[in-house]
């Protein structure tokens, strides 16, 4: 029999349809009523109420040591986040604690790939100054180059950096766009995808569907730098990519170049970003996340004079409802942020969780 005094604290409403399915499972869940996040003290006070055994976490929330150490003393046993992106987790402390942590990954990955490449378009189109004109009243008359022209992301050189889930699927997006593609992983080389995305160029190009053959290469990231039209970025915020796209990572690229982050903020440093767009050292950028979210208001980010090469966003990159919201854990993050849950809670609901693919620290369940 489950036991009906068990207890989950949601530090988000991640919609009533996969919340449904933890009240279902027998659980007592609280869901935190704000849309902000709860305040650090709060949460080391809800971690310690009785019969607390599982967190619902968003990447809001600093799951640090104090806390993980507060809720492992009380029982403590899973904190399931709805997101795939781990930085906010002291993942080290909470295995060490025989915490579980579960995130989620792959029903994001097609949201964030086509978002990232949008982004990418709207910046090279110039799409928010076309909108921008019309809407200030300001299209006077229709011209062959004025008031501006863009940049076509067809025939680009497309500089990946991280090619794990998001990256090869914005990899096999750019395809379709007839681009060259530069990869980059700090982490890894994989042959087998260069040779899979190489073989999908060949046949677009034997088959007339693109008109020139484009080239897919694995290369070291100052060749990506120095080669690329345009940089995305698809890696996870680490110890070894915090940083990573720095002043003199910037100096390196060409003035005409585009750079997109939907990774994390805190893979650029941001300072350098704005520098980089006020000497145009590079032609402009799209970002969707920043070291510190919302964006502060005296971020240099915010300065006017690069508003035009700069396109900003808030965090939207997997923000459809499907992807949001699908309580189906095949579909949606809040499903699999809720199937992470109860396959550690209710392990009767998904068979062994160490097969799950969502549980980032199965040696705990050991
Ligand atoms: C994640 O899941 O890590 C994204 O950044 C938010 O969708």
């Amino acid at each position: 029999m489950p036991d009906s005094s068990a207890r989950v604290y949601a530090t988000c409403d991640i919609g009533d349809a996969a919340l449904a399915r933890v009240r279902a499972a027998g659980l007592r869940l609280e869901v935190h009523a704000s849309p902000l996040p709860p305040a650090h003290d709060l949460l080391l006070r809800k971690v310690q109420e009785p019969g607390l055994i599982g967190l619902l976490t968003t990447l809001r929330d600093p799951i640090d040591a104090a806390l993980l150490a507060a809720g492992a003393a009380n029982g403590l046993r899973v904190v399931a986040q709805c997101a795939v992106g781990l930085d906010n987790v002291d993942l080290a402390t909470a295995t060490r604690l025989k915490i579980v942590v579960t995130h989620t990954p792959d029903v994001l990955t097609a949201a964030t790939a086509e978002f990232a490449l949008f982004a990418l378009g709207t910046l090279a189109r110039k799409l928010a100054a076309s909108e921008q004109l019309v809407r200030s009243g300001n299209w006077s008359h229709w011209h062959p180059y004025l008031p501006f022209l863009g940049q076509e992301v067809h025939g680009m050189t497309i500089g990946i950096i991280g090619v794990g889930r998001i990256g090869r699927a914005f990899a096999a997006r750019c395809i379709g766009l007839d681009t060259d593609l530069l990869l980059h992983d700090p982490r890894h080389q994989d042959a087998a995808l260069i040779e899979a995305l190489q073989a999908e160029c060949d046949l677009r190009f034997r088959h007339g569907l693109s008109r020139e053959q484009h080239r897919v290469r694995f290369v070291d990231l100052p060749t990506l730098l120095e080669e690329s039209d345009a940089v995305s970025l698809h890696l996870p915020l680490r110890a070894d990519t915090h940083h990573l796209i720095d002043r003199a990572a910037l100096r390196r690229m060409k003035p005409e170049a585009l750079l997109v982050n939907t990774a994390r903020g805190a893979v650029v440093d941001e300072l350098a970003v704005a520098e980089a767009l006020r000497k145009r050292w590079i032609a402009g950028a799209a970002l969707d996340v920043f070291a510190r979210e919302p964006l502060p208001p005296d971020s240099p980010l915010l300065d006017p004079a690069i508003a035009d090469r700069l396109r900003l966003f808030h965090h939207f990159a997997s923000g459809t409802k499907r992807t949001r919201l699908d309580a189906d854990p095949d579909v949606g993050m809040a499903g699999r942020a809720v199937a992470g849950l109860l396959a550690v809670l209710r392990p009767e609901t998904f068979g062994d969780p160490r097969q799950l693919p969502y549980i980032v620290n199965p040696e705990v369940l050991d």
